[in-house]
């Protein structure tokens, strides 16, 4: 996988840093993606925090259809929303950004179409994965952390939080678990560009080694 031509990673020369957060729904990206983004703003870095889906105007639109239409959504037309979604976003958000130099902390990326659309969907984690390096031009991030938790845990989670679920939260357990299954075998396959942290863990230890990491990467 890594050697994949059409991939290649953002830290390149004169390039910021990109630094993904990954997992299923309900670990806590986004509490860590705060900190993360603290951390760093503290440090003097400027930080870009996003998203996808949503992360620009067009994407809070795709965002509303996959996440919220009533009724069927065909898992190819899904993949290919998430897939339009990434391409503006890294086009007009995420690329420039890295090119000024700042540090783009992003909610979800190409890894959440490979669980959630590849193995969850079961539409195959090779197409699933071309397509995003399609609509990126190819690029990976310089670090991925993924949240690892048990599906019947972070369903306690979201429960706990009292919001009505979206389509994809409302799956069955069988297709969270795929998920989390696959999040785990993509982190495998690529040591080098993922940390994988056990998401049960107190949210002050999961920062000390997301920020340890991050270090180690500047
Ligand atoms: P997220 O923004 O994390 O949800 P919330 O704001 O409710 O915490 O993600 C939205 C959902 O979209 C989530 O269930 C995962 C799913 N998703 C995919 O299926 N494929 C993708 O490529 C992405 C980015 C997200």
């Amino acid at each position: 996988m890594t050697d994949d031509p059409a991939a290649r990673p953002a830290d390149q020369p004169g390039a910021g840093l990109f630094i993904t957060f990954e997992g299923g729904d309900g670990v806590g990206k986004t509490t860590q993606a705060a900190l993360l983004e603290e951390w760093l703003t503290d440090a003097g870095r400027t930080v870009v925090r996003t998203r996808e889906p949503g992360g620009t105007e067009v994407g809070v639109l795709i965002r509303d259809i996959v996440l919220h239409h009533r009724g069927e959504v065909a898992p190819r037309a899904e993949a290919l929303l998430y897939a339009a979604d990434r391409a503006h976003h890294i086009e007009t958000v995420v690329r420039p950004a890295l090119a000024r130099g700042e540090v783009v902390i992003q909610d979800r990326y190409l890894d959440s179409s490979v669980a959630y659309q590849g193995a969850g969907r079961v539409l195959g984690r090779k197409e699933v994965r071309d397509l995003s390096l399609w609509a990126t031009d190819g690029l990976l991030p310089d670090l991925t952390v993924l949240l690892d938790l048990e599906p019947a845990a972070a369903r306690a989670r979201l429960d706990a939080d009292d919001k009505p679920f979206d389509r994809l939260e409302a799956e069955r357990e069988s297709f969270h678990a795929r998920v989390r299954r696959e999040f785990l075998a993509l982190a495998a396959a690529e040591p080098g560009r993922f940390l994988v942290l056990d998401a049960a863990r107190e949210p002050d230890a999961l920062a000390a080694a997301v920020r340890d990491r991050v270090q180690s990467l500047r």
